[in-house]
């Protein structure tokens, strides 16, 4: 679906989520949202902020996974996701904090099978993902499942690829400063998400958008796995669709 420009769109995938957290509030059942970082949900966290503070939307029900941390990094830290989830919602709403889940940064090497087990086990004693929202990196990189990942992966430790660093690098002052892992949800985790919602804006994610849509499925583009499945759209601007 293409809208005319980034806000439209970042507003359209908002009033679904109020949606879903609505429909679930009726029937008293929890609402789980599988949710990302990167500049291009930032609006979409914007309009949820607004429909709380003026419309009263509550998010006592809602339940969050997010899809990536980098790794090591320290939660309080300005580049963690921790401090962007916060910063951009998770301050502003009503949410129990003990029911969002952000993968552990600080965990020592041994402990990350075991937290990525967990965090896989967590999503399903709620009952799945009702949504997962996702953007995605120049490399088709969806969460940090970076190209080479396997269409079934799970939660895990990953290497980040070096475009993946390099974009990176405004946000930690230099690429040498950027961590070279990450922790992720993987291609089969995401995939398991009862609606997958991908946005991308600008000119810039134009030919990666292409590659996702129209190129052959491939581990060298992980997006491209999104192909396999019924439940994915694709919120573009003009621009991102540009090439399609
Ligand atoms: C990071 C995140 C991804 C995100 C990507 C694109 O790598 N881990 O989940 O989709 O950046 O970022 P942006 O939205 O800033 O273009």
């Amino acid at each position: 679906t293409v809208f005319k420009n980034p806000k439209e769109a970042s507003i359209n995938v908002a009033h679904r989520i109020a949606s879903i957290i609505k429909e679930k509030q009726a029937k008293n059942l929890n609402a789980v949202l599988g949710l990302a970082t990167g500049a291009t949900p930032i609006a979409v966290y914007a309009e949820l902020v607004r429909l709380h503070q003026e419309e009263g939307l509550s998010f006592k029900n809602v339940i969050t996974f997010n899809l990536d941390e980098y790794y090591p990094m320290q939660a309080t830290a300005a580049q963690s996701y921790v401090s962007f989830m916060n910063e951009n919602l998770f301050d502003h709403i009503d949410i129990d904090k003990n029911n969002v889940h952000i993968p552990d940064g600080t965990l020592k090497l041994e402990d990350i099978p075991a937290f990525c087990l967990a965090y896989e086990n967590k999503i399903g004693e709620y009952g799945g993902l009702d949504m997962q929202i996702l953007g995605i990196g120049r490399t088709g990189h969806i969460g940090f499942n970076e190209p080479g990942s396997a269409p079934n992966s799970g939660t895990r430790l990953v290497t980040l690829d070096d475009l993946t660093r390099r974009d990176a690098a405004r946000d930690f002052g230099g690429k040498s400063f950027v961590p070279t892992k990450a922790i992720t949800m993987g291609i089969g985790t995401i995939f398991k998400a009862r609606e997958i919602v991908l946005m991308a804006w600008n000119r810039k994610k134009a030919s990666i958008i292409k590659k996702a849509v129209e190129g052959e499925m491939s581990s060298d583009v992980p997006a491209t796995y999104l192909q396999l499945s019924d439940n994915v759209e694709f919120i573009l601007d003009e621009e991102a669709a540009s090439l399609l």
